[in-house]
């Protein structure tokens, strides 16, 4: 049988969510990932080193033991927060970085920052101490069409804050454009990209194949077919600057299949699987490791995993509907077969 075998991979984006859904969705990603950036958009947020302590060990309890996985806990950036409060829960390694939602962007981002000029004294503290930002980077404004957010952010939000903070360490998370790839490629080495598994396979037609499809709806909104190419050929290209996020973003099923349903794809039960069986579309399946093991901890100044995950070449049907107790989730790739299959 074919295997292909990595060096464990990192997600360096992720929702591991609270309550009932943790231990679902954390073992999931514990399972495929050595450790994962954790999302803070909780409700409360999760805007202080004790919350974010407490946070975390939820997530130790919820995983079971022998995944032997690690969080690395965010900060989730309000108008009105403390750079004092930021700088020590990154001394004292309970903040991995901070995340940046433009308020109103995303599921649970009403807290988030209503104009990133209220937070110059914070990213400049980041900047002196080197604490990677993490940016949701779209433009919330209702005029602007929900498929030029991104790129209308590059122009008006984070381009700015590069000239004005040049040393800042910023990750933009889940790109969906072209426009992403071409910026953050001609940036500094202080600017890289997350790329999900999703993204690299979806385009908006997607969502409205044959009927509504609200499986295929999170945030970003996937894009027209060229980006999703740009994301393919960025992703497989074995830059640097490209590494793993899958922003794996699980909502309950009737929260999705809903009048207005939620923005978020659950990717985790299957998320190397996918990764794999596109870069082996591309003919890049030697370029996975670097995209999803060794890129990201050199950005994030971190050591690289010891040991090892096999993937075998078998196709396996993806479920329907991942159940639980009372929970159900509809997973990425569902009623699909996938032909790597991650080996326990
Ligand atoms: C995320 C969620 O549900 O928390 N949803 C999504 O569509 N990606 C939030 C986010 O990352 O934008
Ligand atoms: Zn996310």
């Amino acid at each position: 049988m074919e295997t292909l075998t990595l060096r464990r991979p990192d997600d360096w984006h992720v929702h591991l969510r609270d309550g009932e859904m943790l231990a679902l969705a954390a073992n999931f990603t514990a399972r495929q990932f050595a450790r994962a950036i954790v999302m803070p958009n909780l409700v409360p947020p999760v805007t202080t080193v004790a919350a974010a302590t407490h946070y975390r060990d939820r997530i130790r309890h919820a995983v079971r033991p022998d995944h032997g996985f690690t969080p690395l806990m965010t900060a989730y950036l309000t108008d009105d927060i403390d750079a004092d409060e930021i700088e020590r829960g990154f001394r004292e390694g309970v903040f991995t970085a901070c995340k940046l939602y433009p308020a109103n962007a995303t599921t649970n981002s009403a807290a988030g920052v209503t104009d990133v000029k209220k937070l110059s004294a914070v990213f400049e503290r980041m900047q002196t101490i080197g604490m990677p930002l993490l940016i949701h980077g779209e433009v919330v404004s209702p005029e602007i069409d929900i498929f030029d957010r991104e790129a209308v952010f590059l122009e008006t939000t984070l381009g700015p804050m590069l000239k004005d903070f040049p040393a800042l360490r910023v990750v933009l998370e889940h790109i969906t454009t072209e426009d992403s790839v071409v910026f953050v490629s001609e940036a500094g080495p202080n600017v890289a990209a997350t790329i999900t598994a999703h993204h690299l396979r979806i385009d908006r037609n997607d969502m409205f194949a044959g009927g509504m499809r609200p499986h295929a709806y999170c945030l970003p909104v996937a894009k027209r077919r060229k980006h999703r190419e740009a994301l393919r050929k960025a992703a497989t290209s074995g830059n640097h600057k490209f590494f793993l996020g899958t922003d794996s973003a699980p909502h309950h099923k009737s929260e999705k299949e809903s009048a207005c349903g939620c923005a978020g794809i659950f990717s985790a039960p299957v998320a190397i699987e996918s990764y794999a069986q596109t870069f082996e579309e591309e003919g890049a399946l030697a370029k996975l490791e670097g995209f999803a093991s060794e890129f990201g901890p050199q950005f994030y100044r971190l050591p690289l995993n010891d040991g090892t995950v096999t993937l075998e070449r078998t196709a396996h049907a993806v479920p329907d509907v991942i159940e639980d107790g009372h929970i159900a989730i509809v997973p990425f790739h569902a009623g699909e077969s996938i032909h790597w299959r991650l080996v326990d």
